[in-house]
């Protein structure tokens, strides 16, 4: 059984997606904690499942290296198998990325590498594009730039807002994470070799 750490920062309905997922008996992963950078809505999802969280807030400390080291103690006592970044808003420092890669991955609402950072939603629509997409990646010490697991394309509609648009992509971001998860516990996704392929 693959364990899996969760990592958000708002309403975590990603995760919620992955939990129900990963109630199912013959879901080959379980998610065994989920952590945030803030006092995150999505904890409530967590504490539904009877899965302990923890919190590091980002404010409390003097640097990014500082409460990544922080951030990265609170994983190894949970030692998960994957950790999945579900809307954690926050760039990791390289010391964890460094020290989780190729088993960090991340979802994204865009079509990697176009739309990459925080607005990912809000820059499709800025740039008039007729399709944007979700990804999911591997965590690199880039900005959204890693290697692309799985990814899907979803067309802007006329009169689309930002809400709008994300909330049709959300839907597609789960599925593809689910699909990831999954496949990483069966050992149809090797992220090792997906990662040494990438640096080629
Ligand atoms: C998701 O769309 C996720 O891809 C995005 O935040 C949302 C979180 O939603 N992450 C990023 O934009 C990271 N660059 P949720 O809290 O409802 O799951």
């Amino acid at each position: 059984m693959l364990t899996v750490a969760v990592l958000i920062s708002g309403t975590g309905s990603n995760l919620r997606a992955l939990l129900d997922a990963a109630a199912e008996p013959e879901f080959p992963a379980r998610v065994v904690v989920v952590g945030a950078d803030r006092e995150a809505e999505g904890f409530a999802h967590a504490e539904e499942y009877g899965i302990p969280t923890f919190m590091v807030p980002f404010a409390q400390f003097a640097s990014r290296e500082e409460w990544g080291a922080e951030l990265g103690a609170q994983l190894d006592v949970w030692r998960p198998d994957l950790v999945v970044l579900s809307g954690l808003m926050r760039l990791l420092p390289a010391d964890l990325v460094d020290a989780w890669s190729p088993r960090i991955i991340n979802t994204h609402p865009a079509y990697l590498p176009e739309f990459p950072g925080a607005h990912g939603v809000r820059d499709a629509l800025a740039a008039d594009v007729a399709q944007t997409g979700a990804s999911v990646i591997i965590v690199d010490n880039g900005v959204d730039s890693g290697p692309i697991l799985a990814q899907e394309r979803v067309p802007v509609l006329p009169g689309d807002d930002e809400h709008a648009l994300h909330e049709r992509i959300k839907p597609v971001e789960r599925r593809l994470l689910i699909d990831v998860v999954r496949r990483v516990a069966t050992g149809d996704l090797d992220l090792a070799a997906v990662s040494a392929s990438a640096q080629l």
